[in-house]
C-alpha cells in the first residue's frame, strides 16, 4: 500500500512544525503588543456589534421585496405616489424611483435638520444613489427597497448621484434635492386628485 509510508511522514512533518513553532522565541514585550492589539481588535468588533444591535442596524434593504416590473400598479411606488410626503406620525417619508438613467422624481425640496426617510427602489438594473455631506449611500438592488434615514445638515442644493456603474448614461445619471432652511419649508399638499396630467 502506498498510502502507509505517507502518513507517518505526515505526522513527522507536524511535529517538526509544531518543534520549531515552540522554539521560536517572542520577546516579552512584544507577548505584550500582541496581547494589546488582540484586545484592541475585540474591542472594537464588540462595539459595532453592540452598537448594531442597539441601533436596530441593518442592511440597507431590509430585506423588504417589491416586483420592479410593475412599479407602475404597486401603490406605494407608483408615479403619483412619489416624492415627499409626511406620513400620519409626522415624519417625512420620501420615495424615489431610480431607472436608466435618472432618480425620480428628477427634483424634491425637503427640511435640512430634519430627519427624512427615504425609500428607494430600481425599476430596471442595479443603482446606487450617493448623496454628498449625508450618510446617504446605499445600492438599489432591484426587487428590494431601500431605506435609509438621513438629515441634511444645512439648506442648499445637492445632488443625488448613482454610483454603481448600470449602463452607458451611468455618468448622466443624476438629480438633485433643493434643502430649505427648517423654518422656511412647507409640507408639500398632497395631491389627491389622480391623474394630474404629467405627460413626459
Ligand atoms: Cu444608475 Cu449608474
Amino acid at each position: 500500500m502506498q498510502t502507509e509510508p505517507i502518513k507517518p511522514k505526515y505526522e513527522q512533518l507536524l511535529r517538526d512544525f509544531y518543534t520549531q513553532l515552540r522554539a521560536i522565541h517572542i520577546d516579552q514585550l512584544e507577548r505584550k503588543w500582541i496581547t494589546i492589539s488582540l484586545v484592541v481588535i475585540g474591542l472594537f468588533v464588540g462595539i459595532i456589534t453592540i452598537d448594531a444591535f442597539f441601533h436596530g442596524v441593518n442592511p440597507p434593504s431590509k430585506v423588504e421585496t417589491v416586483d420592479s416590473a410593475s412599479l407602475h400598479l404597486n401603490k406605494e411606488f407608483a408615479e403619483d405616489n412619489l416624492g415627499v410626503q409626511i406620513d400620519a406620525k409626522g415624519n417625512i417619508i420620501v420615495r424615489m424611483v431610480a431607472g436608466r438613467y435618472s432618480f425620480f422624481p428628477k427634483h424634491i425640496s425637503v427640511p435640512a435638520e430634519t430627519p427624512i426617510t427615504l425609500r428607494w427602489v430600481s425599476m430596471d438594473v442595479l443603482h446606487g444613489v450617493h448623496i454628498p455631506m449625508t450618510n446617504m449611500s446605499t445600492m438599489i438592488v432591484p426587487g428590494y427597497v431601500a431605506e435609509i434615514t438621513t438629515t441634511f445638515p444645512k439648506p442648499g442644493e445637492y445632488p443625488v448621484l448613482c454610483n454603481e456603474y448600470c449602463g452607458l448614461g451611468h455618468n448622466h445619471m443624476w438629480s438633485n434635492i433643493s434643502v430649505i432652511a427648517k423654518e422656511d419649508w412647507k409640507a408639500p399638499v398632497k395631491t389627491a386628485a389622480k391623474g394630474g396630467s404629467s405627460n413626459e
